[in-house]
């Protein structure tokens, strides 16, 4: 049965984070469940960005990297992001994509443990870990071996120098123990590097506590700083002094400006800086870093936890579908919903005005972030599923798929 538009209603106005939902911009009669792969516009974040770019980059020109504190923004908005991770500030930096911290905290912790030549992942997580870490092996002349998830403890040998895991799966939403898997790498002698690109601004995340040594996650998505958004990268304090990162840019240099001839290391995560920052990108993950100002992150996930069941609930009784069950312990913020045609079913629902995306074959994917996802949404979405399901508008020729993003 699908939940009554009282019973969420209710739910909305007993919710502690609905507030939340006023911090950004999300146009009239669209049900938005996608903000885990790109997150909504910041109702802050134009007026910022046309600040930054009519005083401080058209007054201030090349006065504002020390006027506006553009050359620390990597570092400063990285300590912005460190408590919505568990982490110390200093630990962490904003820079360059997920997929290039990834190469340099790999090869760091490949450094780190001479003599072992074996990077250890999940065989299903996402697709550029596995890329980068297989140039990286092939570069470095290790292996990379990647298991199913059952099989991770036991494939922990003495040859393995790091292990790499997503935090919160981007299908199947589980959500790994990383105090547990941590301890695990700890006790062979390897090190661990965590994906939280589903977990940072979702859960909640103890990076420090829980005795990561590195972690890397995603700007645009929970986050909400913008297509493309720069990523962050944390390192923890005890590898300060020791983790060498393969790619040496200036702005990881202790002195970038003395222009000395040879690479001399920045002190902590700011060596993990390569080339010159994006400042206006920077900028819109400021905004969109700052939607979890006051945001309590043990409720924002179990806000999340409660909006995921309702929707498998309900999408578990519509005719031709079957719902992933959400992973019993904990999970991310979405839920996947199979069925063979799920690209022009999703494209069919996105026309209803009801935002997802699809990951091939057959899965559709439905985010449920807690600062702009309301109860009453989950009613609206399941009718809008029900009626593309029952009306067969889906095998229409405008629904056939078409552009490469899905
Ligand atoms: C788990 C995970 N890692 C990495 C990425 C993407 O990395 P990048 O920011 O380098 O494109 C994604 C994108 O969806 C992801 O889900």
């Amino acid at each position: 049965m699908l939940p009554s538009p009282a019973q969420l209603a209710a739910l909305d106005a007993a919710d502690p984070l609905y507030f939340a939902r006023a911090r950004f911009r999300l146009p009239p009669g669209i049900v938005y469940l996608d903000g885990n792969s790109l997150g909504p516009l910041p109702a802050a974040l134009p007026e910022r960005l046309a600040q930054t770019v009519a005083s401080e980059w058209g007054d201030g020109l090349i006065r504002s990297w020390n006027d506006a504190g553009w050359i620390d923004l990597p570092v400063s908005l990285g300590a912005a992001i460190a408590p919505i991770v568990g982490a110390e500030p200093a630990s962490v930096v904003a820079c360059d994509s997920v997929s290039l911290n990834l190469f340099k905290l790999a090869s760091a912790a490949l450094a780190l443990r001479p003599g072992r030549r074996t990077i250890l992942m999940e065989a299903s997580d996402f697709p550029t870990d596995a890329y980068v870490m297989q140039g990286l092996a092939q570069l470095a002349g290790v292996t990379l071996k990647r298991v199913e998830r059952a099989d991770l403890t036991a494939a922990l040998d003495g040859d393995v120098a790091l292990l790499l895991l997503t935090h919160a799966h981007y299908v199947a939403s589980q959500v790994h123990d990383m105090a547990a898997m941590s301890a695990a790498a700890h006790k062979a002698g390897a090190l661990s590097l965590w994906d939280l690109s589903h977990s940072a601004g979702a859960l909640v995340v103890n990076l420090d506590a829980d005795g990561a040594d590195f972690a890397v996650g995603c700007g645009y998505k929970f986050l909400n700083g913008g297509p493309g958004a720069p990523a962050f990268a944390y390192m923890a304090r005890r590898h300060w002094d020791t983790a060498e990162p393969a790619l040496t840019g200036w702005m990881g240099h202790a002195a970038p400006f003395d222009f000395t001839a040879d690479y001399a290391p920045a002190a902590g995560a700011r060596r993990l800086l390569t080339g010159t920052p994006p400042i206006l990108a920077m900028r819109a993950l400021e905004a969109g870093v700052a939607t979890f100002d006051g945001i309590d992150l043990a409720a924002a996930e179990s806000k999340s936890r409660q909006l995921v069941h309702l929707f498998a609930a309900g999408a578990a009784t519509l005719p031709g579908v079957t719902v992933d069950a959400p992973p019993a312990v904990r999970h991310g913020a979405h839920v996947i919903i199979r069925h063979p045609e799920a690209r022009r079913l999703m494209t069919a629902l996105i026309a209803r005005g009801v935002i997802g995306d699809m990951r091939p074959p057959d899965a559709m994917r439905f985010g449920f972030p807690a600062l702009t996802t309301r109860f009453a949404d989950i009613g609206l979405a399941l009718e809008a599923l029900q009626a593309v399901l029952t009306s067969d508008e889906w095998r229409e020729e405008r629904f056939a798929p078409r552009g490469i993003v899905s």
